[in-house]
């Protein structure tokens, strides 16, 4: 008997309390640095010791933090459901936490990648030096999506947001194009939830259940109510 699909889109807040800083709180990522010095190619071309700085300083900060209950207890949820995660964020905490099937959309931290050539991606767990170079002497650069790039896993996120039945959307702002729509490429059927202590639903087209309140007490309180 096959397990009903549960896709969980996960944004910055979901590991808020894992001591990661958001990028939209008034103390966020966004309000101590500028996306345009830190996060999109013409940076890279313009700073890139700047822009190394940054993602070496959220490597550090990442690899120091842990799984919350929240990334903990979607494990849990694979005994009854078959479960997708597709996170915006960067860190690995749903992979340490356990979880299977993780989809990063806007990339990962402990990865590099050649300036060049896109499908050359490394390990990368340590902080990335300006000298770093590919196998044909190109520079290194995050395994980030910057702003203004395109979103190369979106085609495969879209594709399991259509097959779900339930649809779990934890921490994120959905103010990021084109992430933010992936909530309404669920079947007019699935059943959705929303868990956000500042809920911004009116993105989301469908009847959505609202849990206003932190990932680490508002995910066991879902999670435990779908595995009843
Ligand atoms: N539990 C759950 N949600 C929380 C918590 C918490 N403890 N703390 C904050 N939040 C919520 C906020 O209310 C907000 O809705 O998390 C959301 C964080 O929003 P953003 O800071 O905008 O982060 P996110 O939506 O993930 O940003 C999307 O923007 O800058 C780009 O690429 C970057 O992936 C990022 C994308």
């Amino acid at each position: 008997m096959t397990k009903p699909i549960c896709v969980v889109l996960t944004g910055a807040g979901i590991s808020a309390e894992s001591g990661i800083p958001t990028f939209r709180a008034e103390d966020g990522l966004w309000a101590g640095h500028k996306i345009e010095e830190v996060c999109t190619p013409e940076a890279l071309k313009k700073n890139r010791a700047k822009v190394l700085d940054f993602y070496n300083e959220r490597r550090r900060n990442a690899q120091a933090a842990q799984p919350n209950a929240a990334h903990l207890v979607l494990v849990e949820l694979e005994k009854a459901y078959d479960v997708h995660i597709i996170t915006q964020n960067v860190d690995d905490l749903h992979e340490r936490a356990g979880s299977k099937n993780v989809l990063h959309l806007h990339g990962e931290l402990n990865k590099a990648r050649s300036s060049f050539d896109p499908d050359y991606i490394v390990p990368c767990f340590d902080d990335q030096k300006l000298e770093d170079k590919d196998e044909n002497g190109y520079p290194m650069r995050p395994h980030i999506v910057f702003f203004g790039e395109n979103v190369p896993m979106l085609p495969k996120a879209e594709e399991l947001v259509k097959k779900a039945d339930i649809v779990i959307v934890i921490g994120t702002s959905l103010q990021v194009y084109p992430a933010n729509g992936l909530v309404n490429e669920a079947p007019s059927w699935a059943k959705i939830y929303l868990i956000d202590p500042h809920p911004n639903s009116g993105f989301i087209r469908q009847q959505v259940e609202i849990i206003a309140m932190k990932a680490g007490a508002g995910v066991p309180k879902v999670v435990n109510a779908l595995l009843k």
